[in-house]
């Protein structure tokens, strides 16, 4: 079966490349997305790319997905760390969902220690960079393929 799946990104997202590249690395927000759009082709998997800088489009994001995809990566950026919001959203719509972050948010500031948002997700994978997205993508269609 071929997987459809969201890819959500959050704010500031859009900045990769530029944003603090010690932190977030030199890759642009489009240049990951191409990666990923390759590695869905190699595994047989459709996905739909989107990024909102505010919360209630990502909560829409989300309610969207809900209606057709199998599955959705998302990285919430620092809503990750408060907004119950997506959190709820995530949970109304029930698509299995991985939690990604380029960083290791555990290894940095502590109001980044916490994630509202992982309680509802199958997993979540950060600290490789944008790798974190290749491997929670391949992490998700792995355990989509199990359930099948
Ligand atoms: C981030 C980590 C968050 O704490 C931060 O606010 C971001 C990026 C990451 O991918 O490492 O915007 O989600």
């Amino acid at each position: 079966m071929s997987f459809k799946i969201s890819v959500i990104n959050g704010p500031n997202l859009n900045l990769l490349g530029r944003r603090e590249p010690e932190t977030y690395g030199i890759m642009t927000l489009k240049e990951l997305e191409d990666e990923l759009r390759a590695l869905g082709e190699k595994r047989g998997a459709e996905l739909h790319f989107s990024q909102a800088n505010s919360e209630g489009a990502i909560i829409d994001a989300v309610q969207e997905a809900g209606a057709w995809a199998d599955g959705i990566l998302i990285n919430p950026g620092a809503y990750t760390h408060y907004s119950y919001a997506i959190r709820d959203a995530l949970a109304a719509v029930g698509v299995p969902a991985v939690e990604v972050h380029l960083s290791n948010t555990l290894a940095r500031e502590s109001f980044r220690h916490t994630s509202v948002i992982a309680p509802v997700c199958m997993g979540q994978i950060m600290g490789f960079g944008w790798r974190s997205y290749l491997l929670g993508l391949e992490g998700l269609l792995m355990m989509l393929g199990e359930e099948e």
